[in-house]
């Protein structure tokens, strides 16, 4: 008779446990936590730049869990310090000092742009609250209410959050609040005045003028961009952008918010947020994801005299906890001492020279745009017309998986191939990934 095992129990296989834990993902989750591929993917380890599914098949991961595992996965030096911390002390909540949470906020005060004053920090558990709290900042210290946002934007899942989301698969619910406008934004490919950069005087940055002036009472609380669109498809602006908005936006009393959720940690080579290749401070930075390399963590950083207009009390039960303050330290410590910005930079450039010979090789490459680490392919039926290549971007995406490598998607329309691999990556890495790129899109154009 054979042998009676749970479903995916103690004694299966690899690909029992993978169907059995797909099953309840689908069953047991909500079904508005979509997953990539036709059939989804499994994972059960990872190591530096590689992930295996729970079938022991091996990975090149190029998208770092979403921009999120920043020195590589499971880094000793990461790892290490959260297991010290979990044995120390694992929650006291804000009400105690702790001693991670305030050596964390000194060393980002002396990592923020220079010279901007950015020196002190609000925790939380993600972005969306990071976002949140930069928002509701912003309406304290100015006396105002509305809040722009981009187009094509992405700033998380809260309510509020949502409402700054400027994708409509993002925001589900009819739920719109008064008080956030969305400016055009700075997307070159597809200009939304239809011009070409650089004799369009960066129109999309002047029309905030015109937004402010015809949709608010004149006066804003401020302006909250990704200094990358990262969910937009890594949407870079142009060099002057910034410069030309963020007067406009002071001019009329708002407050200068950028969200470095993907951008931050030196993802885009050299600096470390991505706003510092513009030239221009923010009075108010946001950022997650690649702060801790995996653990929960959120930050809002302002000049303490913006700091000082917040309202009442406020607290986040789990914000600056010990273990992700820990992880955010030595994830900082490794992209210093393993001078990964600047890995970002060389490792971004190599890539960015093979994907323009992808480009050069297949019709379906429209755009290849990005800075350091953070580049995108947008993929296009026909490179006149522009029409987004969704369905084909669909079947990239299998034959990729096929071959050993683990890419993200983007964009409004869903053509972008977003590629983020750990700031660690190695010059053969970028190489394997090109050359697997390369097969894909022959693979799909054939
Ligand atoms: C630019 C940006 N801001 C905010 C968020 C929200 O972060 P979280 O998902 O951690 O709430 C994201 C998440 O993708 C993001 O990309």
């Amino acid at each position: 008779m054979a042998e009676q095992r749970p479903e995916g129990g103690v004694g299966a296989s690899g690909a029992e446990r993978a169907r059995a834990a797909i099953a309840r993902q689908r069953r047991y989750l909500f079904p508005a936590v979509i997953t990539y591929y036709t059939e989804p993917l499994a994972v059960e380890r990872a190591e530096g730049t590689r992930v295996w599914d729970m079938e022991g098949r091996e990975y090149l991961d190029f998208f770092g869990g979403i921009l999120t595992v920043s020195v590589g996965h499971s880094h000793p030096g990461v790892t290490g310090a959260v297991k010290d911390q979990v044995e120390r002390l694992v929650h006291v909540s804000t009400l105690y000092v702790n001693e991670p949470q305030v050596l964390l906020a000194e060393k980002i005060a002396s990592i923020t742009p220079e010279g901007s004053g950015l020196s002190c920090s609000f925790f939380t558990n993600s972005g969306s609250e990071a976002d949140e709290t930069a928002v509701a900042l912003a309406k304290m210290a100015t006396g105002a209410n509305t809040i722009i946002g981009l187009r094509h934007g992405y700033a998380g899942r809260t309510v509020l959050a949502r409402q700054l989301t400027a994708h409509a698969a993002w925001r589900g619910l009819d739920d719109e609040m008064t008080g956030v406008k969305q400016a055009h934004a700075p997307y070159c490919y597809r200009c939304p005045f239809g011009q070409k950069y650089p004799d369009c005087g960066i129109r999309c940055a002047q029309d905030l003028r015109e937004l402010i002036q015809t949709t608010t009472p004149g006066r804003i609380a401020g302006f909250l961009a990704e200094t990358i669109l990262g969910v937009g498809g890594f949407i870079v602006p142009p060099p002057e952008y910034f410069q030309v908005a963020v007067p406009i936006v002071r001019e009329f009393g708002g407050l200068f918010i950028a969200d470095e959720v993907q951008a931050g940690w030196g993802r885009t080579g050299d600096r470390w947020w991505g706003i510092e290749h513009y030239g221009v401070h923010p009075d108010i930075m946001t950022t997650a994801k690649g702060m801790a390399n995996g653990f929960p963590i959120g930050l809002t950083v302002t000049r303490p005299e913006i700091a000082a207009r917040w309202q009442g009390l406020t607290i986040s039960t789990f914000g600056g906890n010990p273990v992700s303050a820990r992880a955010a330290l030595a994830t900082i410590a490794a992209i210093e001492e393993q001078d990964l910005r600047a890995n970002a930079r060389r490792m971004g450039e190599r890539f960015r020279q093979g994907l323009l010979g992808l480009q050069e090789k297949y019709p379906l490459i429209g755009d290849v745009r990005g800075m350091g680490l953070m580049q995108a392919l947008e993929l296009v039926r026909d490179r006149k017309t522009k029409e987004p290549a969704a369905a084909e971007l669909g079947r990239l995406f299998e034959q990729t998986r096929q071959r050993g490598l683990l890419i993200g998607k983007g964009g409004l329309y869903g053509n972008v191939v977003r590629l983020s691999p750990p700031l660690t990556v190695s010059a053969d890495e970028i190489d394997r990934a090109l050359a697997v790129l390369d097969a894909s899109f022959a693979a799909i154009a054939g």
